[in-house]
């Protein structure tokens, strides 16, 4: 756990992925509905983000994913996901993916706080080489940047914004340690 700013980091375990469950479900509505390609479209219904929490929970138990929250005294404001890489001939490589904080707690830190986390833990489980791909023209970009990772190009059309527009995604690594 670390501290930052009134804001707690936590590494869930399966019985807390559950319990975050309809927090994680208010996060990832609110992300859509203010734009972000994160995976969902805009007509895209709260059972839709439950189905898909209750999926990672299942993935957090079975040792596959870990699930970070932000957590401050208003309850869970942010989230962020480690896929550690199943494949025998990638030990050392994971992927970071659901970077989210709700939007009345953006600009504080948090996403910050979410990465750091996230990096140390992949450090600490020997992944020292880590992926993630983002919306070319959303604010992840910058914060990606300032934490020291490379941008290795956009694929152009890659997913679809919330409202049907192309959106194109930005690939980046990091070389920890
Ligand atoms: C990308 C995202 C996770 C960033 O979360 P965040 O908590 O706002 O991130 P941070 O606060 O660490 O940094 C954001 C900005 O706030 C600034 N900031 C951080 N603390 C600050 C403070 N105390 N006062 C003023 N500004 C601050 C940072 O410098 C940064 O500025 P920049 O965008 O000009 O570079 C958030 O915008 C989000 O959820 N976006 C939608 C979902 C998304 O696209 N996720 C990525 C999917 S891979």
């Amino acid at each position: 756990m670390a501290e930052h700013q009134a804001v707690t980091i936590e590494n869930l375990d399966g019985a807390g992925a559950d319990a975050a469950i309809p927090a994680l479900t208010g996060i990832l509505r609110d992300v859509v509905a203010n734009g972000a390609s994160v995976g969902f479209m805009a007509s895209s219904t709260p059972a839709d983000f439950e189905r898909f929490w209750a999926g990672i929970a299942e993935e957090v138990r079975a040792g596959r994913v870990l699930l970070f929250v932000a957590r401050s005294a208003e309850g869970i404001v942010g989230t962020a996901q480690l896929h550690p890489i199943a494949k025998p001939n990638q030990p050392h490589r994971a992927e970071i993916a659901k970077v989210l904080v709700h939007s009345s707690a953006r600009r504080r830190g948090i996403g910050e706080a979410l990465m750091r986390a996230a990096e140390a833990a992949a450090l600490a489980m020997g992944r020292d080489l880590l992926v993630l791909d983002t919306d070319e023209s959303g604010p992840a970009r910058r914060l990606y940047n300032r934490l020291g990772w490379t941008e290795i190009g956009t694929i152009p059309r890659y997913a679809l914004m919330p409202d049907g527009r192309d959106c194109g995604s930005t690939f980046f690594y990091k070389a920890l340690g």
